[in-house]
């Protein structure tokens, strides 16, 4: 008999943006005549920048050629681009890796939910709240917890509320965890870590022995030198760290899939007999048995993202998305809204209106201004309350989408 793994039952039905898409596809074939305007999930829409499509297709058409042609690829990444991370990424913060910390692979959503395999069946998980659901779902999946409680909230997951009294920057729990998951710039309220608040989790995972699960897939959105873009730079964090960063956000590979993850060598983890072993051994070996690498056109694109015209042209997308931010902070802030985030990441946290449980804003925003948002108790729930709106479309829908907003919110 093949059981399943009844986890997975604990889980809400669906996922949380394939569930917003089917509310958002049923309200268009009842009201064909809406043009709806999605800044619901966080997909980038400027096309692929013009030193990263000329990249892909000269890969391409190095596969088509005897000569170059090429099977499969080191499962960890190419040095031509484990080099460029190293020298872009981190060198230029004064954070010095080696090649072999670094593991190429097709998504940072993939990596946070896969890490969670390397770790003790009986390890406890810290999350914040609001959350990126992949977080709380892999680990559910993982049989880390018990079943949801009536908030929401699974029993045996200690979670810390990121709210506007602590600036959506929580301190650590006060209790003891082995894994904690972090996003900074975050996904979803938008807020960024400083370097002191990524200090105060640092040295209470070295206190603690936990590993800090340190998810960075917005950090080109940071615009203020002085905070922090790696947990690197914080003193100490080789040793209790993993880092995941995507090219999904920063150079608009949402459809074609890189990303890589850092597993310091000094980071070490503890066997039941009480040995001390390096964590990176692990992910190696669980990489090159489950992944076969991310293909080598894909690997040249994002290589080509580091080039002086990659550099340029994706900064000048990330400055398109970020005026979309501002539009959406001012429009929406002058109509007397209540808003967070923005600034250093590409999601809106709003308050909703007229105390408006987040679902019930949702409907409202879709029915009345035909705008898709992401209601806020999606992803916890210390999210009800608020709605994200997410800064990638065009700026022409953005001004629409903010006029629309004010108009059937403000009389
Ligand atoms: C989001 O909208 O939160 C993101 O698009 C999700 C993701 O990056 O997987």
């Amino acid at each position: 008999m093949a059981r399943i793994n009844e986890h997975y039952r604990k889980l809400r039905a669906g996922y949380l943006f394939p569930e917003i898409g089917r509310r958002v596809r049923a309200f268009e074939a009842a009201h064909p005549e809406a043009h709806v305007i999605r800044l619901g999930i966080g997909d980038v829409t400027l096309p692929l920048a013009p030193a990263i499509v000329s990249a892909f297709r000269s890969a391409v058409d190095e596969l088509g050629v005897e000569a170059t042609f090429k099977g499969y690829g080191p499962e960890q990444g190419y040095d031509f681009l484990l080099d460029a991370i190293r020298e872009h990424d981190f060198a230029a913060l004064g954070v010095a890796l080696d090649r072999d910390e670094i593991f190429v692979s097709d998504g940072s959503k993939c990596d946070t939910g896969n890490v969670l395999e390397i770790f003790g069946a009986g390890c406890s998980v810290a999350v914040t709240d609001p959350v990126y659901p992949v977080y709380v779902d892999s680990t559910v999946m993982s049989g880390r917890t018990g079943e949801a409680g009536e908030d929401g909230r699974f029993a045996g997951i200690h979670y810390v509320s990121a709210n506007e009294a602590n600036g959506f920057v929580p301190d650590p729990p006060a209790e003891r965890a082995d894994l904690a998951f972090l996003c900074t710039p975050n996904n979803p309220t938008g807020a960024v870590a400083t370097h002191e608040k990524l200090a105060r989790w640092v040295a209470w995972a070295r206190a603690s022995d936990a590993i800090l699960l340190f998810d960075a897939a917005y950090e080109a959105y940071i615009s203020d030198p002085a905070l922090p873009r790696s947990i690197f730079e914080i003193e100490g964090a080789r040793e209790c760290a993993i880092e995941f960063r995507s090219f999904s956000k920063r150079a608009g590979f949402t459809g074609v899939r890189c990303a890589y993850t850092v597993v310091p060598k000094d980071l070490l983890g503890t066997t039941s007999s009480g040995e001390r072993v390096p964590v990176n051994a692990l992910w190696a070996r669980r990489q090159s048995t489950k992944f076969n690498g991310v293909s080598y056109p894909v690997q040249r694109a994002a290589a080509a993202a580091y080039s002086p015209e990659g550099l340029k042209q994706t900064a000048e997308q990330l400055s398109y998305y970020m005026g979309n931010a501002r539009l959406l902070r001012e429009g929406l802030g002058g109509a007397g809204f209540t808003l967070f985030g923005g600034v250093h990441a590409p999601y809106i946290w709003m308050r909703t209106p007229r105390g408006l449980g987040s679902w019930e804003f949702f409907d409202k925003l879709l029915a009345e201004a035909h705008v898709v948002g992401t209601p806020g108790a999606g992803f916890g729930p210390a999210g009800e309350g608020y709605l994200r709106l997410s800064a990638f479309n065009a700026r022409e829908k953005v001004e629409e989408a903010v006029a629309r907003i004010q108009r059937a919110f403000t009389a």
